[in-house]
């Protein structure tokens, strides 16, 4: 298990603690964010690197490479998504506007989060199938 495992590991922990935290918004918030920020910095960090690595050794795309890395990008914008959706749930929650767009906000949160979580455990599972 390389660096990289481990800390993909620890974000998946973040993001079940999160999940579970899901009704408090002083840990669910921040421990969805701190995910956020350390998958964003990975992804920044493996890519430096496999371009200096491809600049050495030359270019190689295998398919499971390429549809890890495509996971990878999807996971990013549904990161954006969870925190627009988020924003707005927190934002109609403390306005106590109607219930009814309280819950087309809830709805709309839960279903990037089914998304997010069925693409972040592909992106999990791939890392281990490359080399
Ligand atoms: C990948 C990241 C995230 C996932 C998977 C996620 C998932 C969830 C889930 C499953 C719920 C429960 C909804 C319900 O029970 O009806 C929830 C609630 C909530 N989430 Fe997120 N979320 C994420 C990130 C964020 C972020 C970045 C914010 C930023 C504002 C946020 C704000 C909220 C709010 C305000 C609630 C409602 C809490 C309450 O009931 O008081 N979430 N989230």
């Amino acid at each position: 298990m390389g660096i990289f495992h481990i800390v993909s590991t620890c974000v998946l922990l973040i993001i079940i603690a999160g999940i579970m935290t899901r009704k408090n918004q002083k840990l669910h918030i921040p421990l969805m964010t701190a995910a956020f920020v350390i998958d964003l910095t990975s992804v920044l960090v493996i890519e430096i690197q496999r371009q200096a690595v491809e600049k050495v050794v030359g270019s190689t795309t295998h398919p499971l490479l390429i549809f890890h890395a495509v996971i990878s990008l999807m996971v990013l914008v549904l990161y954006v998504l969870m925190m627009t959706s988020g924003k707005k749930l927190q934002k109609f929650i403390a306005e106590i506007k109607p219930m009814e767009l309280v819950t087309l906000a809830r709805r709309s949160h839960v279903t990037y989060s089914v998304v997010f979580i069925i693409l972040r455990l592909t992106n999990y599972v791939t890392s281990f199938m490359i080399k």
